[in-house]
């Protein structure tokens, strides 16, 4: 190994002197200070770095001390190697058969344990390329949490054993919105706007669930499934009619057509409904590894409860109250069911209203979307009650808001959230110092009404997935944004060099 100057590596016109190796590192690590000089080496990175597992690094972290004679790594868990290899990738330049690093010391590890990515397939289905190439991207950037969104109104993605029609007729739905059309409410009131083509049957096999579950693991990150339940089950319904308060209503058997929040739920108070979800939730168990499974219950009306016979006997007899007493029932009733099975439960912070465990985990969208007629538990009111939480308030997590971009050539959701707002995200801001501890992280939401395919899905996330990530990675400890932008900036051209189809910055 031979070691050259960082100025004569980029002077031998290896590449223009962005595409130099350098410390533009997204996110940027926790410690890091510039020796001056490179480190050279010949073959593979990963061959020419010395990596040793010690005790006494924090969970996911590493130290690295990069001079012109060698590179070492030291770890405590797999993560931290990874994390530490993925590090030296955004550093290294390739010259010929091999590369050089600049020579830094690095001491490094996240802020928060929860760093996701959710993804609705629901609404458009992407399948298991898409997944694999999103979680390769994920451990790019060091998120950790896949939190898939596998069952909703528009369609059910799984294919649960004992439950065939569950994709039979819950995969397919026979129209959509048109694209770049916004039709939330009854489909027959505007016709126009729906396309009238069969979208599905798409769904994962429990070899394909388990195929990326082991991809994932390898990566570093975990998935979480979610099955959302008592509300955004049309799908299901679609399936299976007598599980809903009022049958006759799905006589069409077919997915909600349009988008927004269905009428049609759950019956809360027939045994059989909710037998059939332990059974899902049971298999969901097996299959999935991670210790959360997440429940839904965000968007849930209790309209039909309030006009269902078998809820309300099952609001006397469980002595609740009235309707509102019915959500916070089947919370209970589906963090035991996990519980017994060794999970914990996380749900949408509407889980959250009423009297609930603090075993089971939130997750916050709606902070600052107070509205009319809404219940909201705050993350911090929740925090401050003993549940763990995951923060991703829509207002700086939801990536399906438009980026506010001048020409940008994709149709989203009608808020905007720009790239800036997404890097000042703080997922303990209003938090009491006392109850801090109880925010795990959070994450970027991709709702996929208005996301039609991967490309879509691609710019959407990207680059805006690198600031929340950096968010997470460092908490309070970010050095700002003009800090950001300029390393993003390198970034984004390392992700479009790899296919990436990333949006501009602004
Ligand atoms: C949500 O956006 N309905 C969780
Ligand atoms: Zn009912």
């Amino acid at each position: 190994m031979r070691s050259i100057g960082f100025a004569a590596s980029c002077a031998a016109g290896l590449a223009a002197l962005s595409a130099c190796a350098g410390t533009d590192i997204v996110p940027r690590p926790l410690g890091i200070v510039e020796r001056g000089g490179v480190y050279e080496f010949t073959g593979r990175l990963e061959d020419a770095v010395r990596f040793r597992r010690v005790s006494g690094i924090p969970a996911e972290g590493y130290r690295m001390s990069v001079s012109k004679d060698g590179a070492e790594v030291v770890f405590g868990d797999d993560a931290g190697r990874l994390y530490a290899l993925e590090t030296l990738r955004q550093m290294v330049e390739t010259v010929g058969d091999g590369g050089v690093v600049p020579c830094v010391e690095i001491e490094d590890a996240p802020r928060y344990a929860w760093r996701g990515v959710h993804l609705d397939e629901s609404r458009h289905f992407f399948g298991k390329a898409a997944v694999k190439r999103i979680l390769d991207l994920m451990a790019r950037h060091k998120l950790n949490r896949f939190h898939w969104h596998l069952t909703d109104d528009q369609g059910w993605r799984i294919d649960v054993p004992g439950y065939p029609e569950l994709v039979r007729y819950g995969a397919v739905r026979p129209s959509s919105v048109r694209p770049r059309e916004r039709a939330y409410g009854d489909a027959s009131a505007d016709a126009e706007k729906y396309d009238g083509v069969a979208y599905g049957p798409y769904f994962y096999t429990e070899a394909d669930l388990r195929e990326v579950i082991e991809y994932a693991a390898k990566l570093n990150i975990q998935i979480v499934p979610e099955i959302e339940l008592p509300g955004h089950v049309c799908a299901a319904l679609a399936a299976y009619p007598q599980f809903a308060c009022h049958p006759e209503r799905l006589a069409s058997r077919r997915p909600r057509i349009s988008w927004g929040i269905e009428k049609d739920v759950l019956c809360a108070g027939n045994d059989e409904a909710i037998k059939f979800m332990e059974d899902v939730l049971d298999w969901t168990c097996r299959v999935f590894p991670c210790d959360v499974v997440h429940i839904g219950g965000d968007e849930c009306p209790q309209d039909a409860w309030k006009t269902c016979a078998k809820c309300r006997a099952r609001i006397e007899a469980e002595g609740v109250g009235d309707e509102k007493g019915l959500q916070p029932w089947i919370t209970r009733r589906f963090v035991r069911f996990l519980a017994e099975r060794g999970k914990r439960a996380i749900g949408w912070d509407e889980c959250l209203v009423g009297d609930v465990p603090s075993s089971a985990m939130g997750m916050i969208w709606r902070e600052s979307r107070i509205g009319a007629g809404h219940e909201l538990v705050s993350g911090a009111a929740a925090a401050m009650r003993g549940h763990d939480m995951v923060m991703t308030p829509s207002t700086y997590c939801y990536l399906d808001y438009a980026q506010g971009l001048a020409d940008d050539p994709h149709f989203y959701n009608r808020h905007v959230l720009k790239l800036e707002r997404c890097y000042a995200f703080d997922p303990c801001a209003g938090v009491p110092n006392e109850a801090k501890r109880r925010v795990l992280g959070g994450q970027g939401n991709n709702w996929t009404e208005f996301t039609l395919d991967q490309r879509e899905l691609e710019w959407k996330m990207w680059p805006r997935m690198m600031a929340l990530a950096e968010a997470l990675w460092l908490g309070e400890s970010k050095p700002g944004f003009e800090d950001f932008r300029r390393r993003a900036a390198r970034q984004r051209e390392r992700l479009v060099a790899s296919g990436v189809n990333c949006a501009p910055l602004e």
